[in-house]
């Protein structure tokens, strides 16, 4: 019915049930004959005309003294919206006389305020009434602000200024102001009028249109609000002049979702003008009058007159109106994950691909239909895939899971069931249902998986039949097809076209060149092309290729043929990959023939400026022997050049001959004989002439595509025609059915253009094959081979070899090798051949014989990879599941392949996600099932426990000079991170069998560097994940090389610069004569790459090293460090707890730091580099800075850049290079990153944030503003005026909060102060204003006033207060204070409160404790104090805990004997963590949130501390041994397991003690005695071995130990290269029986260190002194004060 009364609107296909789908022959749509202006004419009138249905119709009016026509449209029944262009003060009238009001509240965001709200102003105040007045509200631009709370400060506003019942709201803005005064006017006093002035494309298209209004609440957006309609819409498409460029191509989503479902006509429209529509935003600084302004009225007329006929229709949204939502239903998944990240439109325009996608799969559309709706969201700059680029760069780090996905779709109130509501495209412009259709939830997961699960066995009904199926075009045809109907005379109708961007690309470029027509006909399955009759032009505008190889060869000399003199020239161009491409050789033929070609940037390589010289025809000599598309875009052209063309073809042998014979045939077709010269195979002649177009042209299938259906036939037995390829086909695959299926046992039925398997019981192996004629089919062949047999079995039974292949090592991906890997998950055992492949075929039955494979098929992003396996798991049994892992990797050239499986062949496949924690690809799981909703075990364990981390495994790749230490840091990290290394110069030797050295001088650096080139992305394709891969210092020196790296690290990976310093690096090589001389000064050498390390890496580290041992193993702990903070999968830094600070580093170089940098980094939670401090500015020195700090402290770094202006030395206006040293801070991982905002107005500071933003990794963006002028206001409240505020010189500091909100992780104002009250406003700021504005999320401050009298605000400040300290020289700001004096401040405000803690325990007159946290509060500025509580009996410890909760003074105690057991055992506290509970002691009592008491257990923490202080344990054997069964052995026992140790072994005199600890912790007792405890320990290959001794034994009862011998026993099982670590735990003596013989042994095997008892003492403290003070404790204060007093 809705169809009807529908202004335009293409017929519906009826509804077809997904039971019967046939994707390839898609819904017919019936002609439409009108031409589209005319159209819509047309039904006005119509509508017009017949009565009630007066629903969205049009009327147009002209106004005196405007350019263009007024337009209206009808919503509910009455004229109310007005479209025009330039109309301000027509709406102003039109304004007074429709909503005459006492009050105009004109409304609007800070972003058009400065724009657009004078002009209006001024315009009502010409019209309205004498006593009507105009207030103004402007509110912070952005969703962040669409809240309750703004709503509240609005009213307020509203109420205060005596707004009563007949004031009016004018509404002008985007949606966000649209939707927040359009709900403040639907409940202020009940409700007043509004009226809407959208001016964002989106508000106009869509939000201003229909009434909805709301807020958003931190539960979800738009869940408050209200329909209110709106008394009239005026939309003035002038105001999109100023509109952002992102914001535009936002609203175009929208224009293209409602024109997807609506009208083919308006969909054609935006597919082929989307330059000229681009050319109206405001990145385009052409003025009004050039632009094509009647185009964006039709285009915004078109979309709202949808709305506006939807909204009438069905106000409440229960049927129609839901086709609105077509992309929403997925769009609002991945907008509540990427938002705000991304805008509405951009999830949206992915949402529409995935829901068309979805209608694919049930058979509604066909792959063209996908293929114009992609395509014309990329026209537009929109995202078309949550792994877009610009997706990966907006939102860094954050993914759309499936789960996810499905877990937001699932809370939408219009579910069913599990079945949600999407709206079902049957076509462009046409819908499955005239409202959203209710889809299955399974059906949903499986389009938005990532990998799917094909299900071996056929459905029961699809069994026997015979399947007949259409495979997508020919690429090659496809092409070839286009060139010659456009160059030809009439109308050619091409069906079975591909549909790809390559293709699309070549169409456009047509189109510029040949002027020609074209239309899609039978939903697209039909190109209507009306040729040039060869007349081309010179465009307008440059030929963009994109990467579409055919098209740039072709075309090339298309291009030659225009004929023109008045002056232009044409211009080819495509990405940067196509400008690497090889063009020359094509160049050269046709510039001898008299055409004028220039390279404008690379020799050889596009881009190409063409003069309009005509082809001169004649002799043309050509080199073939590179590609023979050279030879085609001669051919192909040949009949238009002046005099007939004779062609020869000289070089060595041609290549690929078969696609030159295509390209002939294919002339013919189109009316031009080409003929070989009869004395030379290498010559043709080809005659002038004009293409005489073949009414109709059928392109035929693509060859290659077409061997995955027949090896379907083949695999299961069944009968499959493909119906539009058979034995006339030139295409060299097409031999496959002949060739391979025949002889494996086939029958195969061919006709000219049809081709028929019929599938045997088992297949046959063909004992020796070659398949250089039809290299692509092998991976089909190879599937197939796997499950042939000759009845025999064993490994190298039923041997299939296939050679002259070997040039597929160089595709995608390594084919043969990828065949014979992921053969191997299924059990078959496949091998390479130098030039092929051989495969064993299983013997048993396959159902039974092939494995699952595990962890899924790798595809290498490789299609035939994907579909070649899908086949072969088609050949296991019913119920056995395979994944094939990239699903979407078949686009390539199937993109309905999986549809095609599932519903023409007939096999069930499901969905599958991949588990995202940056494990590997192998670890996946079933969406969907079950297994779906396996949460984490987020548990009970307590923040005490280290959480074991997880990384991004993606291979890590390390570049850098020659001796810079690559290949020795790169081995490191990997052992760190338990990763493979790779060495490209070993890789390189290994493979060639020849060191490089001999291989250049054989051959060249130039052939070395091709070949090391291929190889490194070999091993990329090979190992993608789980690798550390450092290249050859020359990697970068070939633009191919480079071109890889940036690839690598674009997609995410990490490539890391490594670099030293230039000395070090030469002293290295003058001493190395290992490797091929450089024949250079490396010096020079390393100035040219510099800039190609730069550019080729996303993060960069340098090693600071003096050539020790010593220094090279603690370069490798920081590099280690280093590796697992940027992999590490947490997401962006945070500092915890409450208040926390940094320290200020004010050197010119930090060497001067170091002395003193321990004791001035105390108490602080990070540091921070002031990098315009330092003396030089160079990426060495700033590295050698970043080194030391992180050398000598383990603090994160803030790395900061400041400006003159703001305080600091660096230039005010050099935005260029303050973004390149905040880059190097990024890509030093340094925690934090200062990020000024300078000018959050200017584009190009957006662009350089943009592209810092996108490498930020971890790093924590700290926005920042200082008002180093000290003319910042703090104190204002409501937002009325703060137009007029920042017009004057004065800035608000809520204007820069809402301004840094957008660019910081956190948020850093710093005010000046004159007065003391200057600091009063900041803090009513902080705790009054900032929870108003109510933006989210919501993100922590830093709020401080400079000067001595703003000291106050440092103290008062919470979180991240800038810090001095005494040791340091200067202080960084007027005012700063140390940690100290702020908490002394804090105590003195009452703001700190002053505890008490104990030591509970009998005897301890001796404990050092008290001396130990007492040095740590005095030196932090803490008023707290320790002393001993000494008692033996447990109920002193309980009535001391009472009495401290209950006047709140008890701040925490420590615990040793007798007590330590027995607060378990009493329970005299409220929770226990995990390290207590599982040591079953507590030593550390502490207070939580809730003031309830927690006993923890930090023994442990100091044993595990100090063995990595003097060990890291990676890549040794651990052998853990305990000896002693005493109180503090359960927490070496603890300690030894969270190292990872599971060889622990435990001693004890009294055996039995042992056995129980032994059985608790998994540990082994030792018998026969203590000198046996590291006996028996026969070494496990060559890896050394670290012991880990822990003693809790009392000093005086070790005497009568044998020592000795125990050392002796150990050292005779241990490989050399070991190392121990013996930890006493008893500190009385200092140096223990065992601690003094340690010093005597031999060290032969075993190399040795201990740690005494106080160390551990004082690393347990320190522990509690964090636990008890929510920060870190000042270790060399307490360090030195300990050593001093202990005796
Ligand atoms: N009520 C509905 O039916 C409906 C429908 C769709 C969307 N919405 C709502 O609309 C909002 C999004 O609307 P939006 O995309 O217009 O966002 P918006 O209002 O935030 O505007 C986008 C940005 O463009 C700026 N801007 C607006 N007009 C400008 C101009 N002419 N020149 C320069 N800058 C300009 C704004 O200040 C803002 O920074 C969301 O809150 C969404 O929930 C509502
Ligand atoms: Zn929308």
């Amino acid at each position: 019915m809705e169809s009807e009364s529908s202004p335009r609107r293409t017929t519906r296909s009826s509804a077809r049930p997904a039971a019967s789908p046939a994707p390839t022959s898609p819904p017919k749509r019936s002609p439409s004959t009108a031409s589209p202006s005319k159209a819509k004419r047309v039904r006005v009138a119509e509508l017009e005309g017949r009565g009630p249905v007066k629903a969205a119709f049009t009327t147009d009016y002209s106004i005196a003294g405007a350019a263009h026509p007024i337009h209206r449209v009808s919503v509910l029944g009455a004229e109310s919206v007005t479209l025009g262009f330039g109309i301000t003060s027509h709406i102003a009238k039109q304004i007074a006389a429709k909503a005459p009001a006492s009050t105009y509240l004109v409304a609007t965001d800070s972003n058009v305020a400065p724009l657009h709200l004078p002009a209006l102003k001024e315009a009502l105040r010409a019209h309205i009434a004498e006593g009507s007045r105009i207030l103004e509200y402007i509110i912070p631009p952005g969703e962040s602000v669409k809240t309750r709370e703004m709503k509240n400060v609005i009213e307020d506003f509203m109420l205060a200024n005596k707004c009563t019942r007949d004031s009016c709201i004018i509404a002008l803005g985007g949606g966000v102001v649209g939707d927040m005064f359009g709900f403040v006017a639907a409940t202020f006093m009940r409700g007043i009028p509004v009226i809407q002035i959208p001016t964002t494309l989106l508000a106009m298209v869509d939000s201003s249109i229909g009434g909805k209004t709301a807020v958003d609440t931190p539960h979800g957006k738009n869940l408050i609000g209200a329909f209110h309609q709106p008394r009239h819409i005026f939309m003035d498409l002038a105001y999109l002049r100023t509109l952002p460029h992102r914001e535009y191509i936002n609203g175009m989503a929208e224009v293209i979702k409602t024109a997807a479902i609506w009208d083919e006509e308006d969909f054609a429209l935006l597919e082929n003008n989307a330059e000229d529509i681009l050319n109206l935003s405001a990145a385009n600084k052409k003025a009004d009058s050039e632009l094509n302004t009647d185009l964006l009225l039709k285009v915004v007329l078109g979309s709202i007159r949808v709305k506006a006929h939807v909204v009438t229709v069905d106000e409440k949204e229960t049927g129609l109106r839901g086709l609105l939502n077509f992309g929403h239903t997925v769009g609002h998944a991945i907008e509540a994950i990427l938002s705000p990240e991304l805008l509405h439109g951009e999830c949206v325009a992915m949402g529409m691909v995935r829901e068309a996608e979805i209608a694919r799969h049930l058979g509604y559309v066909n792959d063209v239909v996908i293929g114009r709706i992609v395509r014309c969201l990329q026209a537009y700059g929109l995202p078309v895939s949550t792994e877009d680029k610009k997706v990966l760069q907006l939102a860094p780090g954050k993914h759309c899971s499936v789960d996810q996905m499905m877990d937001i779709m699932r809370v939408d109130k219009k579910n069913q069931g599990n079945k949600k509501r999407v709206v079902m495209l049957a076509g462009i412009g046409k819908t499955h249902e005239p409202k959203a259709s209710f889809i299955p939830d399974d059906v949903i997961i499986k389009v938005l998986s990532p990998a799917m699960v094909v299900d071996g066995g056929l459905k029961a009904d699809s069994a026997r039949k015979e399947v007949r199926l259409n495979v997508p075009g020919s690429k090659s045809i496809s092409n070839r097809a286009l060139v010659l109907a456009a160059l030809g005379k009439g109308e050619c109708r091409l069906e079975g076209l591909l549909h790809s961007d390559d293709v699309q690309v070549m169409l456009d470029s047509l189109q510029k060149l040949v002027g020609i027509k074209y239309i899609w006909e039978d939903n697209g399955n039909t190109l209507v092309v009306e040729g040039g009759a060869g007349k081309l032009q010179v465009p307008n505008s440059e030929i963009y290729l994109g990467n579409a190889g055919t098209a740039a060869r072709f075309l090339t000399t298309v291009c030659c043929l225009v004929r023109s003199n008045d002056g232009r020239t044409t211009t080819v161009t495509g990405n940067a990959r196509m400008k690497q491409r090889p063009i020359g050789p094509l160049v050269e033929a046709l510039r001898s023939k008299g055409c004028d070609l220039t390279y404008l940037e690379g020799q050889g390589c596009l881009p190409l400026k063409v003069e309009p010289t005509g082809l001169k025809g004649g002799h043309i000599k050509l080199s073939a022997s590179i590609s023979s598309q050279y030879v085609s875009s001669i051919l192909l052209s040949a009949p238009y050049a002046e005099t007939a063309v004779t062609l020869e073809l000289i070089g060595d042998a041609v290549v690929s001959k078969p696609y030159i014979d295509m390209t002939t045939a294919m002339m013919k077709s189109f009316g031009i004989v080409v003929t070989v010269d009869p004395g030379n195979d290498n010559i043709y002649h080809i005659p002038k002439g004009v293409y005489k177009n073949p009414k109709t042209y059928l392109v035929e299938a693509d060859a290659s595509s077409a061997t995955y259906p027949l090896a379907f036939a083949a695999i299961t037995g069944t009968k499959v025609t493909v119906t539009n390829i058979g034995s006339n086909s030139l295409q060299g695959d097409a031999e496959f059915a002949v060739k391979v299926l025949r002889p494996m046992g086939c029958v195969v039925e061919q006709t000219a253009t049809q081709t028929t398997v019929q599938g045997p019981k088992r297949l046959k192996p063909i004992p020796s094959i070659d398949m250089e004629t039809m290299t692509d089919a092998f991976l089909t062949a190879s599937v197939l081979a796997a499950v042939a047999t000759n009845g025999e079995s064993g490994p190298d039974a039923n041997l299939t070899k296939i050679h002259g292949i070997s040039n597929q090592r160089v595709k995608e991906c390594n084919r043969i090798a990828a065949m014979v890997e992921q053969l191997a998950k299924f059990g078959v055992h496949a091998s390479e051949l130098p030039d092929g492949i051989q495969i064993s075929g299983v013997n048993e039955d396959p159902k039974k014989a092939l494995k699952s494979p595990e962890g899924g098929v790798f595809c290498y992003d490789d299609h035939r990879v994907a579909m070649s396996f899908s086949i072969l798991a088609c050949a296991r049994g019913a119920g056995q599941k395979s994944i094939i892992l990239e699903k979407k990797c078949v686009e390539k050239t199937w993109p309905a392949w999986w549809d095609a499986l599932e519903n023409i062949l007939g096999i069930s496949v499901t969905g599958a996600d991949l588990v995202h924690d940056g494990s590997s690809s192998a670890g996946n799981k079933q969406v969907g099932g079950k297994a779906a909703s396996a949460a984490p075990a987020t548990s009970t364990v307590t923040k005490t426990t280290p959480v074991k981390a997880t990384f991004d495994e993606t291979t890590v790749v390390v570049i850098g000079m020659r001796g810079a230490g690559k290949s020795h840091m790169g081995k490191a990290a990997a052992k760190a991170l338990n990763r493979t290394f790779i060495d490209t110069d070993d890789y390189f030797a290994h493979k060639m069998g020849i060191t490089i050295a001999e291989y250049v001088k054989d051959h060249s650096w130039a052939e070395f560097r091709k070949l090391e080139c291929a190889q490194l992305q070999q091993i990329l394709n090979d190992h993608p994940k789980g690798y550390v891969v450092s290249c050859g210092g020359g990697i970068v020196e070939t633009p191919e090389a480079r071109v890889v790296l940036k690839d690598w690290h674009s997609k995410k990976g990490r490539v890391i610069h490594l670099t030293r310093d230039i000395g070090a690096v030469v002293e290295y090589l003058t001493a190395d004569k290992t490797r091929p001389a450089l024949g250079e000064d490396p010096k020079s050498i390393w100035s040219r790459r510099r800039p190609w390390y730069k550019e080729c890496s996303n993060a960069e580290f340098k090693i600071v090293a003096d050539g020790s041992d010593a220094s090279w193993k603690a370069v490798e702990r920081d590099f280690a460090k280093y590796m697992r903070f940027m992999l590490s999968t947490e997401g962006t830094f945070q500092v915890a707890g409450s208040p926390s600070f940094f320290l200020c580093l004010t050197f010119g170089d930090l060497h001067d730091a170091v002395k003193v940098l321990e004791n001035a980094s105390e108490g602080a939670d990070a540091l921070e580099l002031r990098v315009d401090l330092l003396k030089e500015w160079s990426d060495e020195f700033i590295g050698t800075q970043i080194s030391l700090i992180r050398r000598h402290s383990d603090l994160p770094i803030i790395f900061t850049v400041r400006t003159k202006s703001q305080g600091g030395r660096f230039a005010d206006n050099d935005l260029v290079n303050m973004f390149s040293l905040l880059e190097l801070g990024v890509k030093y991982q340094c925690e934090f990153v200062d990020v000024e905002v300078l000018d959050a107005k200017s584009e190009q500071f957006l662009e350089l944030y943009k592209a810092l933003r996108a490498n930020k990794g971890r790093s924590h963006f700290l926005a920042s503003f200082h008002d180093f002028s000290g003319t910042a206001i703090w104190d204002q409240t409501g937002y009325g005026s703060s137009l007029s505020a920042a017009s004057g010189s004065r800035v608000m500091m809520r204007d820069k909060y809402v301004e840094l909100h957008q660019f910081g992780d956190s948020i850093k104002l710093i005010g000046k102060a004159n007065t003391l009250d200057d600091n009063f406003a900041l803090h009513r700021f902080v705790h009054e204003t900032v929870p108003t504005l109510g933006l989210q999320p919501v993100k922590p401050l830093i709020a401080v006033n400079m000067t001595a009298v703003g000291q106050v605000s440092r103290a008062l400040n919470d979180y991240m207060t800038p810090v001095t300290h005494p040791a340091l020289p200067i202080a960084a700001a007027p005012g700063q204070l140390s940690i100290k004096q702020i908490h002394e401040t804090r105590y003195l405000l009452g703001l700190i409160a002053p505890k008490k803690f104990y030591l509970f325990g009998h005897p301890i007159a001796q404990s050092m404790s008290p001396t130990l946290h007492n040095a740590g509060f005095n030196a932090l500025g803490l008023p707290h104090k320790y002393s001993l509580s000494e008692n033996p009996n447990w109920s002193h410890v309980k009535a001391m805990l009472d009495e401290g909760l209950k006047n709140k003074t008890f701040g925490g105690a420590s615990v040793t004997i007798p007590h330590k057991e027995e607060i378990i055992k009493h329970n005299l506290v409220s929770t226990l963590t995990e390290a207590a509970t599982k040591i079953g002691a507590v030593n550390t009592i502490m207070i939580d949130d809730h003031g309830k008491l927690v006993g923890d257990n930090t023994d442990w923490l100091g044993i595990r501390a100090s063995i990595l202080k003097r060990v890291s344990i990676e890549g040794y054997d651990l052998v853990g041994g305990v000896i002693g069964a005493g109180g503090t052995s359960r927490a070496a026992c603890f300690a030894l397991k969270s190292l990872g140790v599971t060889d622990l072994r435990i001693w004890n005199r009294t055996e039995s003690k042992a056995a129980g600890l032994a059985e608790e912790f998994g540990g082994h007792v030792v018998s026969g005695g203590f000198e046996h405890i590291f006996d028996k320990s026969p070494a496990v290959g060559a890896k050394p071995k670290l012991f880990l001794l822990v003693s809790s034994v009392p000093g005086a009862s070790q005497n009568d130990l044998p020592i000795d011998e125990m050392f002796t026993n150990a050292n005779a099982g241990a490989p050399a290269g070991s190392v121990g670590v013996f930890v006493e735990m008893a500190y009385r003596p200092r140096q223990t029986v065992i601690i003094e013989h340690l010093g005597s042994i031999e060290r032969t095997n075993i190399s040795w260190s201990y740690v005494e008892g106080v160390e551990i003492l004082i690393e347990q403290g320190l522990e509690q002194f964090t636990r008890w003070t929510g920060r870190r404790a000042p270790r060399k204060v307490i360090e030195e004060t300990v050593y001093a007093n202990y005796k």
